[in-house]
């Protein structure tokens, strides 16, 4: 096939979801599926341990910044950084219920209504700002956990977020910050074609406002198809410790999960629409698990589970690539740290991967096809008479 036609759609392409049917370009990152994903032409692993912001730097601008550039933005942030009185009363307004997702896509189109300039890069330069303290209202709130401390933005994003987020079981601060430098940075952006930058552009074409956008990419996160896997990731590992105990051998390991496969159900953590090999991702964060805590029941298993269950899932549900993907451990690192309350997970990948969907919505809507933007997305559907 040449460059002019770089897919054929025939009918089994069909009710596929668009499943790898190119559709643009996507500036920000790009997902090797051999390799994983590289943010511009950086892979994940070079620069998971460097600033937030400086891996926000990278994104949006294309380059990792020289140390005046990276102050010029920090300054930039800290100007916007403060959520208004009216914004966090309206936030606080809202019904502790349903999925925390909901509230949070809520607070992203409350910062909107009251703050929207109906230009996308002040919006998103004003959202980007907002976001730790706009993130730690949101759980802080729906959580119960009190009032969110003063945001001290010169912290820099992943303190500041952490000081404000008020969670009373984490018993290693200092560490907690660092876990969460890594998980924004692992988890800031993942190609053009996943589901919440997706929606997010898609909504974006039609004229949305930025926060609308992102406030719908959310959503679009926030099922366990998607985004909220982190969640079900932990859950499925504490079912298979609950059912097999503490370190048990490969061999009942694996009759365990050739029970569930051959009953169907989902092994959460493995495989991924976009990767044919191990998530690097995930390679991070066990090696971060490994070091900091080698002894956590949780980590045991899920250990057993990335040697036990490809092969397994290889066989009995004829995976092609049924590696482990990064929702087979975020959630049991975050639960070691003492964060164990999932429902939060999701929201933490949100705020997280806000810069990446944000930056992709700047290019399609002002810089694509020279300048003119991406237009109203159209696909086309067949009748189907039935
Ligand atoms: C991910 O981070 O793994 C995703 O956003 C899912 C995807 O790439 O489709």
């Amino acid at each position: 096939m040449g460059d002019d036609q770089p897919f054929i759609i025939a009918k089994d392409n069909l009710d596929t979801g668009l499943r790898g049917y190119p559709i643009g370009y996507c500036i920000t990152s790009h997902v090797f599926p051999e390799e994983g994903v590289y943010y511009r032409q950086y892979p994940i692993r070079e620069v998971v341990y460097k600033e937030v912001e400086e891996v926000m730097f990278l994104l949006i601008e294309g380059k990792l910044p020289s140390s005046d550039q990276l102050k010029t933005f920090k300054q930039e942030l800290w100007a916007y950084s403060t959520v208004s009185e009216k914004v966090k009363k309206a936030i606080l307004k809202l019904p502790r219920k349903g999925h925390p997702m909901k509230m949070y896509a809520m607070a992203i189109l409350l910062l909107g209504v009251h703050e929207s300039q109906n230009d996308i890069k002040k919006d998103f330069k004003n959202l980007l700002a907002k976001l730790p303290e706009l993130t730690a209202i949101v759980i802080n709130h729906r959580a119960g956990w009190g009032k969110t401390p003063i945001s001290k933005p010169q912290l820099g994003v992943a303190a500041n977020f952490c000081q404000m987020m008020l969670c009373p079981s984490i018993t290693d601060k200092k560490l907690f910050k660092k876990f969460i430098t890594l998980f924004i940075n692992l988890h800031m952006d993942h190609g053009g074609g996943n589901l919440s930058a997706f929606t997010a552009k898609a909504v974006a074409s039609g004229r949305e406002d930025l926060y609308g956008s992102i406030a719908a990419g959310m959503l679009a996160l926030s099922g366990d198809r998607h985004g909220r896997a982190n969640e079900a990731g932990l859950a499925f590992v504490k079912k298979v410790y609950k059912n097999l105990g503490n370190e048990p051998s490969a061999d009942a390991m694996s009759n365990y999960l050739k029970t569930l496969i051959e009953g169907k159900q989902v092994i959460y953590g493995f495989g991924h629409s976009a990767l044919r090999c191990c998530d690097p991702r995930s390679t991070e964060l066990f090696e971060f698990a490994e070091k900091y805590f080698p002894k956590n029941p949780l980590l045991n298993t899920a250990s057993l589970l990335k040697k036990v269950a490809p092969p397994l899932l290889k066989a009995g549900q004829n995976i092609a690539s049924p590696e482990s993907n990064i929702d087979s451990i975020s959630g049991v690192v975050l639960f070691a740290l003492g964060f164990d309350f999932p429902e939060y997970f999701t929201v933490l990948f949100g705020m997280s991967r806000i810069a990446g969907i944000g930056r992709q919505i700047i290019y399609e809507t002002l810089e694509a096809r020279d300048g003119k933007g991406v237009p109203i997305y159209r696909p086309r559907y067949i009748y189907k008479n039935m």
